[in-house]
């Protein structure tokens, strides 16, 4: 017996398990994984290399799946880190579900389900905040481990998976049966269970989901087969759609193809490149009559600047070690600083590491808009001339620039700016709210009355961290009273 777990064959043993299910499984492990491979191999009554073929045969994925259910042993929970479901509710959902306006469709995927806490939680609060019955709401979700499966499928939990579910939640969803909770049929019949390894065949790519939770995976998997999923991941999740990873992972060194967003105290990516949609409009500027909105900004920044005395600190965040750690904790930094107002400190934490600053996307634009909080438009227009460089639909850079024309006078390069920003993201709300106050000035009542009526509905949904990036300093309520009292002022109706 004492051969058959000598330290070479369980090195094989983990070789062969890291290949066909993608597992990362570390030194740590090579104890559990030895008297694993001691009960396999006491079980079939085989030699290591017979069980080693066998294994490593394609027909092998019993044998592979029951071993996968024993060495990943899942942790999960309803409602696992409430700040991400509540960043899912309140930014995340209504912005896909503006997206899918016209096909009414929603996908949503959890890889990495375990025994389905996960994409039960995300049925149970889609289900909530959609109230349209004529959308189509398919919610898919896969683990490697069948064990894990066969629990989500029965839909059957104990008090502990439910540990972290508010008590309405509970009583909605869930009927005692004994000392467990049996899920309502309704949500269980919303999720697709299916088992796969992210190693594996990957029919889920292409599926275009609009919201991925892949949290907690990572860990089991070798740097190598981490790179790998992400690249599945990255192409199963439709332009402008969601990433959700667990509270401690993060994209940085693994893809450049996401937005990292901010709200409601979590972390979360959205993947670039939204599909421009022209929205034409023809208004016409020729004279200016009231203060402009640039103006407005420069104020405000003013009187935030008043206000603060307390002295630049924390340039560099101390905790980062290796350097997308520190553009990491950098951008979080700057953006907790912009919240509390404090412009000039955000700015200095971003131009502490202007070397990556103007090629990190977050971070080049959030600079940007520093820049014109503090009254430089031409450091600004420079700005976002390096991020329209490298990529020339971004709606930011060219509301930005709209802002830094209006400055320079140039009303016509403002307005062919903000249209720019809005062909391409056309729910952006600032350029259209932009738009009707330079239609305002120029006296053009029409275009005035029609493009801040739609700034009011995008403003409603508009994604806090956007506000917080392009607001002026403004907050939504303050946005939504400038625009329905501009609105007033012109005739419409607010
Ligand atoms: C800690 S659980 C996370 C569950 C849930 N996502 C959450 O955050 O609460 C990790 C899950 O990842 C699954 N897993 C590990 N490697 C996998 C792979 N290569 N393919 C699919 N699932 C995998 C494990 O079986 C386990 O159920």
């Amino acid at each position: 017996v004492k051969t058959k777990t000598e330290p070479v064959n369980v090195a094989r043993f983990r070789e062969i398990l890291t290949r066909r299910l993608g597992l990362h499984l570390d030194d740590g492990r090579l104890e559990v994984l030895g008297e694993l491979l001691q009960r396999l191999l006491r079980s079939a009554d085989v030699t290591p290399n017979e069980l080693f073929r066998r294994l490593d045969a394609p027909g092998a994925s019993a044998e592979l799946r029951a071993i996968a259910s024993q060495v990943t042993v899942p942790e999960t929970y309803f409602f696992r880190d409430a700040a991400q479901f509540r960043a899912l509710r309140q930014v995340v959902l209504p912005d896909r579900l503006r997206a899918r306006a016209n096909a009414r469709e929603l996908r949503v995927l959890s890889a990495g389900c375990a025994s389905g806490e996960e994409p039960y939680s995300l049925a149970m609060m889609i289900r909530e905040a959609l109230i349209d019955p004529y959308w189509t709401v398919s919610i898919h979700a896969f683990d490697v481990n069948p064990v894990a499966l066969e629990k989500a499928v029965r839909g059957r939990y104990s008090a502990w998976s439910l540990r972290e579910t508010p008590l309405e939640v509970r009583e909605r969803w869930f009927r005692a049966e004994g000392a467990d909770h049996m899920l309502d049929a309704g949500i269980r019949d919303a999720v697709r269970f299916e088992e796969h390894s992210l190693a594996g065949p990957s029919a889920w790519v292409g599926a275009g989901y609009d919201v991925v939770f892949w949290r907690n995976v990572m860990m089991y998997l070798t740097p190598d087969a981490q790179r790998a999923a992400l690249d599945r991941i990255e192409r199963a999740i439709a332009p402008g759609g969601y990433l959700f990873l667990g509270h401690a992972e993060t994209l940085r060194g693994l893809s450049h193809d996401f937005d990292l967003c901010h709200s409601h105290e979590a972390f979360y990516y959205r993947r670039r490149g939204a599909e421009a949609v022209v929205s034409p409009t023809s208004a016409r500027h020729t004279e200016a009559s009231s203060v402009s909105w640039i103006a407005a900004i420069d104020g405000a920044a003013r009187r935030v600047q008043a206000l603060s005395d307390e002295p630049v600190r924390d340039a560099v965040p101390e905790v980062a070690d290796s350097p997308s750690e520190i553009v990491d904790a950098s951008l979080a930094r700057a953006f907790e600083l912009l919240q509390r107002e404090r412009f000039a400190e955000a700015l200095a934490v971003v131009e502490a590491l202007s070397a990556v600053s103007s090629r990190n996307p977050s971070m080049a634009i959030l600079r940007a808009a520093l820049f014109i909080h503090g009254g430089r438009l031409e450091r600004a227009a420079l700005a976002c001339r390096e991020i329209l460089a490298l990529d020339e639909h971004d709606a930011g850079a060219h509301y930005l620039l709209a802002l830094c024309r209006e400055g320079a006078g140039d009303q016509h390069g403002a307005f062919e700016h903000d249209q720019l920003a809005i062909q391409a993201d056309p729910i952006f709300a600032m350029p259209r709210l932009h738009l009707g106050l330079l239609a305002r000035r120029a006296n053009d009542r029409e275009s005035a009355r029609r493009d801040l009526s739609r700034a009011l509905v995008l403003l409603e949904q508009e994604d806090p961290t956007r506000i917080l990036l392009f607001g002026g300093g403004f907050g939504r309520d303050a946005l939504l009273a400038l625009c329905r009292g501009e609105l007033a002022a012109c005739g419409g109706a607010a």
